[in-house]
C-alpha cells in the first residue's frame, strides 16, 4: 500500500489513515492508498466494516491542486468514489480539521459519516474556477436538497459540524476521541447489516423540483458573474442532478463541465493565485528558526477614517487596541463612525450582534502618549505628510516600551525618513492598509534599510492574526501597489485626452473585471488628497515630460469626487451620473495641449492599461521592491480589486507573453515616448523567452 494510507484494524473494523501533511491532499499516492485499503479490508474476512480517517490536523482537504495539468495512471477520482460506494462492507468516513472539496466528496460517497465537533465542510472549488468534479454537484443536492447545495457550492463557504448534523450530512457530532466514536459507529452499523445507504440512490430532494429556481439563481447573480464560468457551470451540474433521468447522466455532465473548468484560463488564473497568496507569506533570508514575539496589545495613533479601520481590524482579531488622537472631539467623531462601521456590519448579517459588542469592548481611547506606552505594537495612522510623521515618531520613540513594533500606515513616503526620527530603526516597518481597513484584505508591508529581521517576520505575522493577506515590498514612493497606480492613472488620464471618456475607461476596465473603474474608484476615495500631494511635488516635477492637468482643473472646480456631489462624475447620494461638463473640460485641455481627439476603443484602453502596469511591475520587480513577480500580483488582486480570475497584471503579461508585452511596450514607447522605455527586466525576461522566473 502507498505509504499515504496506513492500514491498521480496531477489531473487525478496518482503519485507514491518511497520512499525507499539511492537509492530507488527495494526491494520486493517496487515491492509490485509499483504493488498496478497500480492496484489503473487502477481502478480509475478519473485517466487518471501514473507518477512512485523516491522520494530524485535518481530514482530506480536497484535491492536489499541483496534479492538475499532469497526465497521472488511475486510480482517479472516479475510481476512489466508485470503490467507497462499491465497498460490500460499510464505509464511515470520520472528519475533523477540514473536509474539503474532493475530500467531502469522498466522504459523501462513504455510507455515513461521523464529525469531530468543530469540523468545517465544504466544497471550496469555485474560488479556484473548478466545480466539485467527484460527484459533488450530484450527491449534495440529494442530501440537503438543491437550494442549499448551491448556496454552498456557489459560496464555497464551509458549514460548521452542528449545522451539517442538521442538514444530515453527517449522522454524528463527537466531542470525544473521533477515531474511536467512528469505529463504535461502523461496528454498529455492520451488525445492522446491509444494504447500507448510498447517497447516489436518494430521489426525494431531486425530484418534482421547480425549474425556476435555477432561472431565479442565474438571473439574481449575472452582474455578479459576468465574465466567470464557473458558476454558470455548477448550476447547470445542480439542475443536471434534478433533472437527469439517472444519477449517472447527471454525473456525465458533471465530469465534462469540471474537465472544461480545468482546462480553462480562469481556472488556471485562480489557482495561481491561491498559491501566490501562500508565497508571499515567505520571506527568503530570514533565519529559519526566527519565532517572532506575538502580538497581544496595539495601539493606532490617529482616529480618522483609517484609524478607525485599523483598530477595528486588531479588535476583530481580539486584541485590545487604544486609539490616540490630540483632541476629545476626534476621539468621538472617530468612535461614532467606528461604532456605525459595526452597526452597518451587524445590519447586513455579516456579523453577529455579539461579536461586534464584543470588539467594541476592546477599543479604547487616549489622548496622551504616555498611555499608549506599553503596547506591542503601534501603527501610525495620521496625515500623509512626512514632517507630521517625523513628529509623531519621535514621540513615539520616548513613549513605547523597548521592543514594541513601531508601524506606519503610510501609503507612499520614505520608510527610512520616517525611522530616522527614531533612536530604533530596526523596529520601524511600514504597515500600508487599505480602505476601508477593516475590509480590505492587503496589508503591504514596507521595509526600511534598517528594519530587522524579527521586525519584518513579527509584521508579517501581525497580518495573519488580522486576517490580512501580507505582501512585504521595499522602500520607494509609493511601494508595489500606489507605483503601479500611478503609472496606470497617469496612462488612463492621457488615454481621456486622447480621446476617451471617464465612463468608457471605467466600462472598459470593469468589462475586464475590476469591481470599479479607475474613475470611479478616485472620486470614492476623494480626489483633493492627490490634489495636495501634486501640489506639493510641483516644483521638482520635470517639465519635458507629458503631464495632463485633467485631475488638477476638475479639483480646482472644487470637485473632489462623491464627498462634495460632484468629480469626474456627478453624483445624486452614491449613484453616479456621466457628466457633459466634464466631457468638456477634457476636449479643451485636449485643444490647450494639441492633442487631437479620436476614438479610443475599450480594447485599446484595457491593453494600455495592463502593458502599463506590467512594464511598472517589472521595474519594481527588477530593482528588488517586490521578492517576486507574484506578489506584485497578489498586492493587486487584495489591494486593488485586480479581477482574481485574471491572476493579475504579471500574471496577464505572462499568459501574453512577455515578448508580445515588450513589443507592445515598444510601439507605445515610439508613438508616446520616454514614459515608455521598456524596463530593463522585461527585456531580458522577453529575451530568455520564459517567464518572470530567472
Ligand atoms: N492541494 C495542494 N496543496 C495544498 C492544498 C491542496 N488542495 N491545500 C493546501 N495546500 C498547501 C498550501 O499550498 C500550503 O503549502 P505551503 O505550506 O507549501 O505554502 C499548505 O498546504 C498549507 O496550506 P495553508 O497555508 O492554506 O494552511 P491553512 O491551515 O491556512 O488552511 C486549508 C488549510 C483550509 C485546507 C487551505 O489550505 C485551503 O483552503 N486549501 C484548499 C482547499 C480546496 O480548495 N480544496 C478543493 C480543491 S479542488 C478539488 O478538490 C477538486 C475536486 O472536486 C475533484
Amino acid at each position: 500500500m502507498a505509504a499515504q494510507v496506513h492500514y491498521r484494524t480496531d477489531g473487525d473494523v478496518a482503519v485507514l489513515t491518511i497520512d499525507n501533511p499539511p492537509v492530507n491532499a488527495a494526491s494520486h499516492a493517496v487515491r492509490s492508498g485509499i483504493v488498496d485499503g478497500l480492496h484489503r479490508a473487502n477481502g478480509d474476512a475478519s473485517v466487518n466494516a471501514i473507518v477512512l480517517i485523516g491522520g494530524g490536523r485535518t481530514f482530506i482537504a480536497g484535491a492536489d491542486i499541483r496534479e492538475f495539468g499532469q497526465t497521472l495512471p488511475p486510480p482517479h477520482f472516479p475510481d476512489v468514489i466508485d470503490a467507497l460506494e462499491g465497498s460490500a462492507k460499510p464505509v464511515v468516513a470520520a472528519l475533523h480539521g477540514t473536509a474539503l472539496g474532493g475530500g467531502l466528496e469522498f466522504a459523501l460517497a462513504c455510507h455515513y459519516r461521523v464529525a469531530l465537533a468543530g469540523t468545517k465542510l465544504g466544497l471550496p472549488e469555485v474560488n479556484l474556477g473548478l466545480l466539485p468534479g467527484a460527484g459533488g454537484t450530484q450527491r449534495l443536492p440529494r442530501i440537503v436538497g438543491p437550494s442549499k447545495a448551491l448556496e454552498m457550492i456557489l459560496s464555497g463557504k464551509p458549514l460548521g459540524a452542528d449545522e451539517a448534523l442538521k442538514l444530515g450530512l453527517v449522522q454524528q457530532v463527537t466531542g470525544q476521541d473521533l477515531s474511536a466514536a467512528a469505529v463504535a459507529f461502523a461496528r454498529a452499523r455492520a451488525a445492522t447489516g446491509g444494504p447500507h445507504p448510498r447517497a447516489r440512490d436518494l430521489t426525494d430532494k431531486v425530484r418534482g423540483v421547480d425549474r425556476a429556481l435555477f432561472a431565479q439563481v442565474r438571473e439574481q447573480n449575472a452582474r455578479k458573474w459576468a465574465g466567470r464560468i464557473a458558476e454558470l457551470r455548477i448550476v447547470e451540474c445542480v439542475e443536471a442532478a434534478c433533472f437527469k433521468p439517472t444519477f449517472d447522466e447527471g454525473s456525465a455532465v458533471e465530469r465534462d463541465l469540471f474537465v472544461e473548468l480545468r482546462n480553462s484560463p480562469q481556472s488556471k488564473a485562480l489557482r495561481y493565485a491561491f498559491f501566490a497568496e501562500r508565497e508571499a507569506a515567505k520571506i527568503p533570508g530570514l533565519p529559519d528558526d526566527l519565532k517572532p514575539r506575538s502580538i497581544s496589545s496595539a495601539a493606532v495613533i490617529g482616529a480618522g477614517t483609517m484609524g478607525g479601520g485599523i483598530a477595528m481590524c486588531f479588535a476583530n482579531a481580539g486584541i485590545p487596541v487604544q486609539i490616540l488622537d490630540a483632541s476629545q472631539p476626534a476621539l468621538d467623531a472617530g468612535m461614532a463612525r467606528v461604532r456605525d462601521n459595526y452597526a452597518t456590519s451587524v445590519a447586513r448579517g455579516s456579523m453577529p450582534q455579539a461579536r461586534a459588542d464584543a470588539a467594541l469592548e476592546l477599543i479604547t481611547t487616549a489622548t496622551r502618549y504616555e498611555d499608549i506606552g506599553h503596547a506591542d505594537v503601534v501603527v501610525e495612522a495620521v496625515f500623509e505628510d512626512l514632517a507630521v510623521k517625523h513628529e509623531v515618531f519621535r514621540t513615539l520613540d520616548r513613549v513605547m516600551k523597548p521592543g514594541a513594533l513601531l508601524a506606519s500606515n503610510t501609503s507612499t513616503l520614505d520608510v527610512d525618513a520616517i525611522a530616522s526620527a527614531t533612536h530604533r530603526p530596526q523596529d520601524v516597518i511600514g504597515t500600508h492598509f487599505f480602505s476601508p481597513a477593516n475590509v480590505m484584505k492587503l496589508q503591504e508591508n514596507v521595509r526600511g534599510e534598517a528594519t530587522s529581521p524579527e521586525t519584518i517576520a513579527r509584521a508579517m505575522q501581525l497580518a495573519k492574526t488580522i486576517g490580512k493577506v501580507p505582501v512585504l515590498a521595499g522602500n520607494c514612493h509609493g511601494f508595489i501597489g500606489n507605483r503601479i497606480l500611478y503609472v496606470y492613472g497617469r496612462e488612463c488620464d492621457f488615454l481621456l485626452e486622447e480621446g476617451a471618456t471617464p465612463w468608457q475607461i471605467d466600462r472598459a476596465l470593469q468589462g475586464f473585471g475590476f469591481p470599479m473603474g479607475l474613475y470611479l474608484m478616485r472620486d470614492l476615495a476623494g480626489l483633493d488628497v492627490g490634489w495636495r500631494v501634486r501640489k506639493g511635488r510641483e516644483a521638482a516635477r520635470d517639465k519635458s515630460l507629458r503631464y495632463s492637468p485633467v485631475a488638477d482643473r476638475i479639483c480646482e472646480l472644487g470637485r473632489f469626487g462623491q464627498k462634495t456631489g460632484a468629480g469626474y462624475y456627478r453624483y445624486e447620494g452614491r449613484k453616479a451620473t456621466p457628466d457633459p461638463e466634464i466631457e468638456k473640460l477634457i476636449e479643451s485641455v485636449a485643444a490647450e495641449l494639441g492633442v487631437t481627439r479620436r476614438a479610443v476603443t475599450d480594447e485599446e484602453i484595457v491593453t494600455r492599461v495592463l502593458t502599463s502596469m506590467a512594464n511598472e511591475g517589472a521595474r519594481i520587480l527588477g530593482e528588488g521592491i517586490a521578492i517576486r513577480a507574484s506578489d506584485i500580483d497578489v498586492t493587486y488582486l487584495y489591494g486593488y480589486g485586480f479581477p482574481r480570475h485574471q491572476g493579475g497584471p504579471m500574471f496577464w503579461a505572462e499568459q501574453q507573453g512577455l515578448d508580445r508585452v515588450l513589443e507592445t511596450v515598444k510601439r507605445y514607447e515610439a508613438e508616446q515616448g520616454v514614459l515608455w522605455a521598456p524596463a530593463p527586466l522585461l527585456v531580458e525576461r522577453a529575451k530568455a523567452g520564459k517567464g518572470w522566473a530567472a
